[in-house]
């Protein structure tokens, strides 16, 4: 396929929003009408750099195995995938003498790796954060004591009891793990800092960075530096390129002790039927044929978020979301989470969590879709404890919740809506948003709504997406049927 897209070398600010893939798609709404659909949930997954799935489309004639092969194409697939770790380290300026870039699936399969390949003994510790995407909680909680450092109202990281935590486990911390930036209320920690205080208490620093990687430049410092992060993740889908990767990067000496976690095709020098030896990281740590086009699609994605520049990105998104909060504020019975007022913003990422009052997340979010073609999410957002703080769930509630989510009924479930933004997001998408919430702040919206409360989705009563009309691939359940909806209350 030939690129009708400049260069990388060429990329300026402008070039995003064109390069969006999808940016002009019409989807139906309530009145029948189609209109060009807005999305805002981001920070889920973005979509894919137009750049991005051309490169790979570039690459596929030569798509080959990598590494063993000795033909022209799999030579040319093994320095292309080679190619592409070398610039995912880069876009964190990692030192590559010293570390090595892992390609996995996701953020998740990241944090399972480090945290299987750590030689844990018994009583260590783990401090991460109430903040946390269960991501960069659940894989600890397998391997040691985790500690869940506590927020204050805003969600702010309370750095006293980060401090505490360690004094009151000298010795036995081995990791401290914390989010680049919240998912649920765009904080960005000071990661610098709190690898000062891991490396003072003799433990390794973590970065979660799924959102950080794709709103803010990263540098995790020199090795010798104080501040070094030892190890970060990111995922592609959340930069543009959605095609399966993940990336864990971290010292070669802690990924070359021990046996990989997953072991079969790729990841040895030899093996006897008693005798295994296994090959540097990064091969010994990605089993199995490795994703070559999802690293092309990756690196072309990284080229271009370099070549913008990711300050130039960060100062856009900046502006994006203080204009947001500043209109979100007007709307009548809007509740902002996180950090709102103009002088913390510098430090969010495009991620505004909210809701209405009187009207239940979900049925906003549904709204928003059905009414306004506007993407956005709601619920828990996979940081359960976060969210709870945030909306001061006390522990009786959250006790008679958990029951009735057990017994199979979610319409309690708490929740946020969550809107977030992209490099390529811009005020008219915004504008369009906050018209819609006030819409829903003052009651004018137009369809009726049901709840479906075993799922605790809202619906449009009489309204189905026929999907395949807009993919006429795949042959389409309806997407729901009516008569399964409980009435609203
Ligand atoms: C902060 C954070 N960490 C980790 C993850 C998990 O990323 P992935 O789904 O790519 O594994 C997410 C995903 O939303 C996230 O927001």
């Amino acid at each position: 396929m030939n690129s009708t897209h400049p260069r990388a070398c060429d990329w300026k600010f402008e070039d995003l929003r064109p390069n969006i893939m999808g940016i002009d798609t019409m989807v139906p709404v309530l009145d029948g009408s189609r209109v060009p659909y807005v999305f805002l949930d981001n920070g889920a997954s973005t979509p894919s750099f137009k750049h991005a799935f051309e490169v790979m489309g570039e690459f596929m004639p030569f798509y080959s195995g990598v590494h063993r092969g000795t033909g022209f194409k799999s030579l040319l697939a093994t320095q292309v995938f080679d190619e592409a770790h070398d610039l995912a380290g880069a876009f964190v300026r990692a030192d590559l003498e010293r570390n090595t870039v892992i390609f996995l699936k996701n953020t998740t399969e990241a944090v399972n790796k480090l945290a299987n390949r750590c030689d844990w003994r018994d009583g260590d510790v783990v401090i991460t954060t109430l903040m946390e995407h269960h991501s960069d909680d659940l894989p600890w909680r397998k391997h040691a004591h985790v500690i869940h450092v506590g927020v204050d109202d805003k969600g702010y990281l309370d750095m006293d009891a980060l401090r505490d935590a360690f004094a009151r486990n000298r010795g036995k911390v081995r990791f401290l793990a914390a989010t680049g930036a919240s998912n649920i209320s765009g904080i960005i920690n000071p990661v610098h800092e709190l690898a000062e205080i891991a490396h003072a208490n003799g433990a390794l620093m973590f970065v979660d960075a799924a959102q950080l990687a794709p709103h803010r430049p990263i540098d995790v410092l020199p090795d010798d530096d104080p501040g070094h992060i030892d190890f970060i993740a990111y995922s592609a889908h959340k930069m543009y390129a959605p095609f399966g990767i993940g990336v864990l990067i971290g010292s070669k000496e802690y990924f070359s002790q021990g046996d990989p976690d997953m072991v079969g095709g790729g990841v040895v020098d030899i093996v006897e039927t008693d005798y295994v030896a296994f090959s540097a990281p990064p091969a010994r740590e990605e089993a199995g044929s490795p994703n070559v086009p999802g690293a092309v699609a990756l690196a072309a994605a990284i080229h271009m978020l370099m070549k913008v520049g990711m300050d130039r990105i960060a100062e856009h998104e900046h502006l994006l979301v203080s204009y947001a909060i500043e209109k979100m504020k007007d709307v009548p019975g809007m509740r902002l989470y996180g950090p709102v007022e103009k002088d913390e913003l510098k430090n969010k990422v495009g991620v505004i969590s909210f809701d209405i009052d009187g009207v239940p997340h979900a049925k906003v979010a549904a709204i928003l879709s059905a009414e306004g073609g506007i993407g956005v999410r709601n619920g828990c957002f996979c940081a359960h404890p976060y969210v709870k703080r945030l909306l001061q769930v006390d522990k009786e509630t959250a006790d008679r919740i958990t029951e009735e989510i057990l017994s199979g009924d979610r319409t309690n479930l708490p929740g946020m809506v969550r809107a977030s933004f992209g490099c390529y997001n811009n005020i008219d998408d915004v504008d369009r948003f906050v018209a819609m919430l006030h819409r829903i702040g003052s009651g004018e919206f137009t369809g009726d709504y049901v709840l479906d409360r075993r799922s605790g989705t809202y619906w449009p009563r009489h309204f189905n997406y026929d999907f395949s009309s807009y993919f006429p691939h795949f042959s389409f359940r309806p997407t729901t049927s009516i008569t399964e909806f409980t009435e609203a209350s």
